[in-house]
């Protein structure tokens, strides 16, 4: 692979506005370096990028594959009494796919709620917002971990049938689709429109799908998706039950 190096200066480049990068060659997770960040009370957002992780991780503390060289592995640390942001998962959802519509314009891609993007039905990023709490007043500062498989192939046997990269090609240049999800996430975050172009991505509504949350099991059809970002699902038996949390573990094909 001769994808580029990750590059501070080169991040910056494509940057719309200044930001404070950090780079690493191996990190455990860029997200575990955020929360460490956090207890510095940094006033400033920071992205932290590194080309691996040996300890990237998901929703439910599952693994994130994170190979070197071929993905793209990036917490964005926010204090949020300077940038407010709501709904950053859904936010941070949308900025991806549009970075990477700029990169991969024949790419179809699609958001299966909440924080997956999927591509031909496979994974192919995945999103991870965690807050982290000052303890006083809430919410202090907010994480956006993002990875993207960009053209990833060696995919451990267990994921092998759910995940897959965006492009076969081997020179994407990582420094500018980093660059690019941080300028669409400061152009939508205080859009009005972010949430119908969430709802325009997403290939989850309309669909027949099984959703897992904790005890819960729901089979049943993805109606819509409300303003505070829960999911809508109608069952069998025409009862409208809404999920704020939870994992769609199926989607049906008819
Ligand atoms: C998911 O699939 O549930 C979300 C995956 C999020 C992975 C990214 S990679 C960068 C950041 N660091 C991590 O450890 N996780 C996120």
């Amino acid at each position: 692979m001769t994808n580029t190096i990750l590059a501070k200066n080169e991040i910056a480049k494509y940057l719309n506005s200044g930001l404070n990068i950090l780079t690493f060659d191996e990190i455990n997770s860029t997200n575990d370096y955020a929360k460490k960040l956090a207890e510095k009370r940094p006033d400033t957002a920071i992205l932290i990028v590194a080309d691996h992780q040996t300890a990237g991780y998901g929703r439910f503390k599952r693994d994130f594959y994170s190979p070197s060289n071929t993905g793209i592995y990036m917490s964005l640390l926010l204090p949020i009494n300077k940038i407010e942001t709501d709904l950053p998962t859904l936010k941070a959802c949308v900025s991806t796919v549009k970075a990477l519509r700029l990169n991969f314009p024949n790419a179809d891609l699609k958001i299966k709620w909440i924080n997956d993007i999927l591509l031909n039905n496979k994974k192919i990023s995945g999103i991870l917002a965690e807050s982290i709490n000052d303890g006083k007043n809430g919410i202090a500062y907010v994480i956006l971990g993002i990875g993207v498989n960009l053209n990833t192939t060696d995919f451990p046997l267990e994921i092998q049938d759910i995940a897959s990269s965006i492009t076969d090609s081997v020179t994407v240049n990582r420094n500018k689709i980093i660059a690019d999800i941080v300028n669409e996430f400061f152009k939508i975050n205080h859009a009005e429109n972010f949430l119908a172009e969430y709802i325009r991505f997403c290939g989850t509504i309309g669909k027949r799908v099984e959703l897992v949350n904790g005890n819960q099991h729901i089979v049943g059809t993805a109606e819509k998706i409300k303003s505070d970002g829960s999911l809508v699902i109608k069952d069998d038996k025409k009862n409208l039950h809404c999920f704020n949390s939870g994992e769609i573990t199926k989607v049906y094909l008819k």
